[in-house]
């Protein structure tokens, strides 16, 4: 059995964070065959490229964390119809110093929820278009905009509700389908050496 790690960003850095719970369901529906581990990125600096000859040690772990695993899922919040600042601050971050953006050739998904009905659409639209400049390979499909609802996921990141919880299994049946295309196309030991931009 091919196994693939995915790196999951949670976008929010509240505690009591929706999006969180989001991400914690999404790890129980995973397929085996895919190994999720959470990269944080609450203890970054602002970006500014006057940091670029030498990043601080948090950075270097962002990137260290992004190149260690196969593809990346952003689970986030829209803050102001776009994604909050401490995520894209971090996407700043990883995307440089120049030539070594480390999302170059990662593959990369986007899913969120919010309690209105929209549910994320409007920051998941931003966040397809920072990653489609960082060259990330991007899954079009499924999108999953999800309206949060009190209790939709309980204590033990179970997603209550059978049809939501069948949706998120296939989103992340197709996320890993994606992953395998993308590393059929381009495997991931030729890939080593081509992925920084
Ligand atoms: C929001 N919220 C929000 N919701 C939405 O659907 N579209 C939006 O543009 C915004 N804008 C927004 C800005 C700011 C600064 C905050 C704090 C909140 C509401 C938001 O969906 C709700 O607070 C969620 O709980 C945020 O997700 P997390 O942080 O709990 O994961």
């Amino acid at each position: 059995m091919t196994t693939y790690s995915v790196g999951y960003f949670v976008g929010s850095l509240a505690t009591a964070s929706i999006n969180r719970k989001l991400a914690r369901a999404l790890v129980r529906l995973a397929p085996e065959q895919l190994v999720m581990t959470e990269i944080t990125f609450g203890d970054l600096p602002l970006y500014s490229y006057d940091y670029d000859a030498d990043f601080p040690p948090p950075a270097k772990r962002l990137k260290q964390a992004i190149d260690a695993v196969d593809a990346v899922l952003f689970v986030t919040p829209e803050y102001n119809r776009s994604i909050p600042g401490g995520l894209k601050n971090a996407i700043d971050w990883a995307s440089r110093p120049w030539g070594k953006n480390s999302f170059t050739r990662k593959p990369s998904a986007v899913i969120g929820t919010s309690p209105g009905k929209i549910g994320t659409a409007v920051a998941q639209t931003h966040l397809r278009s920072i990653m489609a400049f960082c060259n990330s390979p991007l899954m079009n499909s499924i999108e999953a905009y999800i309206q949060f609802e009190r209790d939709l996921i309980n204590d033990d990141d179970e997603v209550t509700n059978a049809s939501t919880s069948e949706f998120l299994r296939g989103f992340m049946v197709e996320l890993q389908a994606f992953i395998v295309r993308v590393y059929t196309a381009l495997p991931r030991n030729l890939g080593a050496e081509s992925t920084r931009e």
